[in-house]
C-alpha cells in the first residue's frame, strides 16, 4: 500500500450544499511528512476529521490506509482507528487516571498484555521526557506536559498514519521541540506517515516534508 491517503474529487460538508472542502484531489504516500496550512476557517480540521471517519464523505472518493471511506461501516472505522494516531490541540486525558494508565489505554484496547502495555508506555513517556511523571495525575501536570502525554498515548500503538491538528499550538519551544522530535523518530523507526495541520511550520525540522495549503475549499501543493 504505497498511497496512505487517496482523495479523488472529495467534497466535505457539515450542511447540505455548503461544502467546506470542494472537489479536492490529494495523494499522500507511505512515510510522507505533510504540513497542511491555510487561514483560520479554511477547513484544515475538517479535512483531518474526514481522514479518521469523524466526518463522513459528502461525495467523491477517499481512501485511508486502504479503507474506502466513501462507503463505510462502524466495524471498518474501528479497524481504521487501529492504524491511525490522532492528536489535537485540546488533548483529552482521563483526569482520574495517572499518566502511565492514560498512555496504556489504547494498547489495552488493542488487546496487548498488561506487561507489554506498561513497557511500551514507559518507552514512549521516556521519549517525551516525562519518565519522572508516570505516577502523576494529569491535573498535576502543566499544559505542555499534558500535551506530551497525549502525544505518547496517540503514538503508543505504532500507527501507520499520524493525524495531528495544531499539535504545538499552545506550547513553548521546549515542548514543541519534544513533539517534533517524537514525530520524526516515530516516522524513522516505525515508518509512519504524518499529516499535520498548523499555522507555523517549524524552521528546523531537519527532515524532508511536503507543504500543502488549503484555500477556498481546495488543497494545493506549495512546493
Ligand atoms: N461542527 C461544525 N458544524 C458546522 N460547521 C462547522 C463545524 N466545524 C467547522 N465548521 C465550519 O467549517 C469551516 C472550516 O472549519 P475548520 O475548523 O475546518 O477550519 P480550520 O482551517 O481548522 O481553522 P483553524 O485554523 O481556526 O483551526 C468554518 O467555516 C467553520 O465554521
Ligand atoms: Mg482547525
Amino acid at each position: 500500500m504505497s498511497n496512505i491517503i487517496h482523495a479523488t474529487n472529495l467534497v466535505l460538508s457539515y450542511k447540505k450544499d455548503e461544502p467546506i472542502i470542494k472537489d479536492t484531489n490529494l495523494i499522500v504516500k507511505n512515510r510522507d511528512f505533510i504540513f497542511l496550512t491555510g487561514k483560520s476557517g479554511s477547513g484544515k480540521s475538517t479535512f483531518l476529521k474526514s481522514l479518521y471517519g469523524e466526518l463522513a464523505v459528502s461525495s467523491g472518493d477517499l481512501s485511508v490506509c486502504g479503507f474506502n471511506l466513501s462507503n463505510t461501516t462502524k466495524s471498518k472505522l474501528n479497524l481504521l482507528r487501529k492504524h491511525t494516531g490522532v492528536i489535537f490541540q485540546d488533548y483529552k486525558l482521563i483526569n482520574e487516571w495517572n499518566v502511565e494508565k492514560n498512555v496504556m489505554l489504547p494498547l489495552m484496547i488493542a488487546g496487548y498484555s498488561k506487561e507489554v502495555c506498561k513497557m511500551q508506555a514507559h518507552k514512549l513517556l521516556k521519549h517525551v521526557k516525562l519518565s519522572h511523571k508516570v505516577d502523576k495525575m494529569p491535573l498535576e501536570l502543566s499544559g505542555g506536559e499534558q500535551q506530551r502525554v497525549a502525544m505518547a498515548r496517540a503514538l503508543a500503538h505504532n500507527p501507520t498514519l499520524i493525524i495531528a491538528d495544531e499539535p504545538t499550538g499552545n506550547l513553548d519551544d521546549y515542548s514543541s521541540d519534544v513533539i517534533w522530535g517524537l514525530l520524526k523518530s516515530v516516522r524513522k523507526h516505525i515508518g509512519s506517515t504524518i499529516i499535520v495541520a498548523t499555522h507555523r511550520i517549524p524552521q528546523t525540522l531537519g527532515v524532508d516534508y511536503k507543504h500543502y495549503f488549503l484555500n477556498e475549499g481546495t488543497i494545493y501543493e506549495a512546493n
